[in-house]
Formats: C-alpha cells, structure tokens, sequence
C-alpha cells in the first residue's frame, strides 16, 4: 500500500470513528538496517533506509475538549489514554508506553500538545526487526510538532523519541531507528556515525537493484534479555581495553587483550570491530555500484552476527542459506539478518529483473526447510517523517 493509500485510509477510519474528517495527518516510516548491525550503541557507523511502510496518525482537537491526548490503533483492541494535565508515566496498555514516553518528552520542554483523538494504522509489521516502535514514536513526535507549530532539531527529535522508548519502554536501544524514520531521504540509504551523529546520505538509485526483505515470521522470546546482555558486553569489553567505546578498538588491540577477556565477550567485539570497518566498507561500494562487494560484505556480516555475536537463529540462517544458494547467478548479491535477531527479517540486495524468481524459490525453500510462511517483499528507500495534512 502506498503511504497516499495508507494515509487515506487512516482519514476515512477517524472520520468513520469521530464524525468528521482529521484536521491533521502525518506518517513516520519504519527502517531496514543494510549494514551495521549492533553497531550503534559501540558509538560505530550504521547504513540503515527508511521503507516503505509507515505509520500514520490521522488527528483533531476533541470535539468536547479536555487534555486527553486518545489515540485508537487498528491493530490494537485497548486506546492509548494519555492525560497531558498530569505528569506522564509509564503504563498500560503496553503498546501506549511509546505515544506516552514521546509526549512527555514534548512537555518537559514545555510543548504540551493538548488534547486530541488520533487515528494510528501502521503497515510496519510488529515485532519482525523493522521499526515499528520507532516509527510509532516518531510519528507522534510529528503528529505533536504539527499541533504546537513547534520544529525541533531533527537531531533532538530522534533523540526525544529514543529517550521514551529507554524510560516509558524500558528497552535500551541505540540512535539508529529513530535517526532513519526522522531522517530518511527516498532513494538514499543514510550512513550514520552514532558517534558524532553526523549523517551522510548514499545514494541509491540504480534501477537494477532492489534491497529486498523477508521476514521469518518468527520472533524468540530469548531476544528480549539478551540486547541489554550483549550492550553489557560490549561494555565490558572496551574497558578492559581501556577505551571509552569499541569504536575506538582495533582487531590487533582485541587480539593483544585475548588472555585477559572472557571468549564470549571477546568474540563479541571482534564482531564490533568487524562490523564498523564493513560498514564503511560497504557505503564506499553501494558509492561506486560494486553490487557484489556489497553482497559480500552482508554475509560476512551475517556470519559475523551468528557465529560471534549470536542474535541469528535458524529461520535467519535459512533465508541467508537460501539467498546463498540462489547465487550471483540466480540474482542475489548478498544477505544478511536485518535489525536485533532472534527472527525478524533478512535483507538481501538483489537484482531486479530476478526479483520474482527470488521471492518464489525463497518462499518455497523456507517452507520447505521450516514449515512456515515468508512474508517477502521490496523496498525502494523512502522519506523520513512527513506532514501530509496540517
Ligand atoms: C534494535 C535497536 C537499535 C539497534 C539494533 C541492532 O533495532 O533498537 O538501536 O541497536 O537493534 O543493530
């Protein structure tokens, strides 16, 4: 669905549930990381593109007023009841904890945004590595600057966004998801130095590729304790190193410190370190076209993320084996898991005229080699947050 159609959408479901049509709608996407994976939080660069799913958020001022900020999810039974005459905390239902964090984050800075009814339909699959919480975020981040009339700082916005999904979300993410959905420029990936937070777009443009995405369809509860872990490690590693963050480790350092660290966490920066160093490597290919530099350096960095790092699982692996087996030849550059692991998505760079035979022998293979259903589909690189009504 196009983000015209998803947003058209959105208007006729708030006029349908509110009796007249929405005086504001806006749309923040969701991401697929390229390259540059648990790479953000070491302070490292990062290659991810806005795609093109997104949520939108269709909104009024209540017709009988108040200070209640209501918003209604079509994929959500529960509203979102978020009082913005009162100090805001965390609390149910979960889902709401995003909007909430979000709009709290507005009036410690003393942008209340009021009360409204809002509208939420997102096409960002939930729980599948793509953002959808960022983008939720980040929509609402948006939906508020149109109510208030305030801009903040791009930088401070995504910023905004991340600080509610640490404190009313309790996950300790890094920078990179709310960056791209703030940030995302059609037909370019963004390479992000999650150091200096400065940003450099890549274009991507070439009509004989196609990044495309496919989602396990499965999501290990495992995940959800082992991103603080594998953040702790990391951590752990650059101090015994020495250095304020990996990004300022070498492999010959890692090497040289070997005896003093355990082999987990070893292994756990050596893929740090390897990582920054595709990421850039990766940027000045996808620069130049070189298709399968590129490709080559998505496997190894799935390699990487299975045997070093450990966020892939077996319906990961699968699609990444699959694409492999596909080949140059049948169309596929490379692969690799996409976002934190443990399920969610793949992302193959792959060429264009060869995308349906992909898709097809991929869909049939992960069947056949796990009994479970793909979700398969392409992606050109799109916009950040925009404001389609105000
Ligand atoms: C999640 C986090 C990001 C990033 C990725 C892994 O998506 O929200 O900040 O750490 O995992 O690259």
């Amino acid at each position: 669905m196009t983000l015209q159609e998803l947003s058209t959408q959105a208007a006729r479901e708030f006029e349908r549930a509110f009796a007249r049509p929405p005086r504001w709608i806006v749309a923040a996407p969701g991401r697929v990381n390229v390259i540059g994976e648990h790479i953000d939080y070491n302070d490292g660069f990062v290659l991810p593109m806005a795609i093109e799913h997104y949520a939108v958020m269709a909104a009024d001022r209540p017709a009988g007023g108040g200070s209640v900020l209501r918003i209604h999810s079509t994929a959500e039974t529960e509203p979102a009841l978020i009082d913005t005459a009162a100090p805001l905390k965390p609390g149910p239902p979960k889902w709401s904890n995003y909007p909430r964090g979000v709009a709290a984050g507005f009036m410690a800075r003393g942008l209340n945004p009021g009360g409204l009814d809002v509208w939420l339909r997102s096409s960002v699959p939930y729980g599948s590595g793509l953002s959808s919480s960022a983008s939720l975020e980040v929509c609402t981040a948006t939906l508020i600057e149109a109510v208030t009339g305030a801009k903040i700082d791009p930088v401070e916005k995504a910023l905004l966004c991340q600080k509610a999904e640490h404190e009313f979300a309790g996950v300790p993410c890094g920078i990179m998801d709310q960056f791209i959905s703030v940030m995302g420029r059609e037909n370019h990936l963004l390479l992000l130095d999650c150091r200096s937070r400065q940003t450099e777009l890549v274009p991507m443009r070439d009509p004989s590729v196609e990044l495309l995405i496919a989602n396990t369809n499965v999501k290990h509860e495992l995940g959800s304790g082992q991103y603080a872990r594998r953040r702790a490690q990391c951590e752990a590693a650059a101090r015994i190193l020495g250095l304020p963050s990996l990004r300022d480790a070498s492999a010959a350092g890692l090497e040289r410190a070997q005896a003093r660290m355990d082999s987990e966490v070893f292994r756990r920066a050596r893929h740090v370190i390897g990582e920054i160093e595709r990421t850039v490597q990766a940027a000045g290919a996808i620069r130049a076209s070189n298709w399968e530099e590129a490709g080559r350096l998505m496997y190894a960095s799935h390699r990487s993320l299975r045997d070093d790092y450990e966020v892939s699982c077996a319906e990961l692996d699968a699609l990444v084996e699959i694409a492999q087996s596909i080949g140059l030849s049948g169309g596929v550059f490379g692969c690799r898991m996409t976002g934190g692991g443990f399920g969610g998505c793949a992302v193959a760079l792959v060429k264009s005229q060869a995308v349906a035979a992909i898709t097809k022998k991929m869909a049939a293979d992960y069947k056949t080699r796990t009994g479970l259903a793909a979700t398969i589909f392409c992606s050109r690189p799109a916009a950040g947050a925009t404001v389609i009504k105000a």
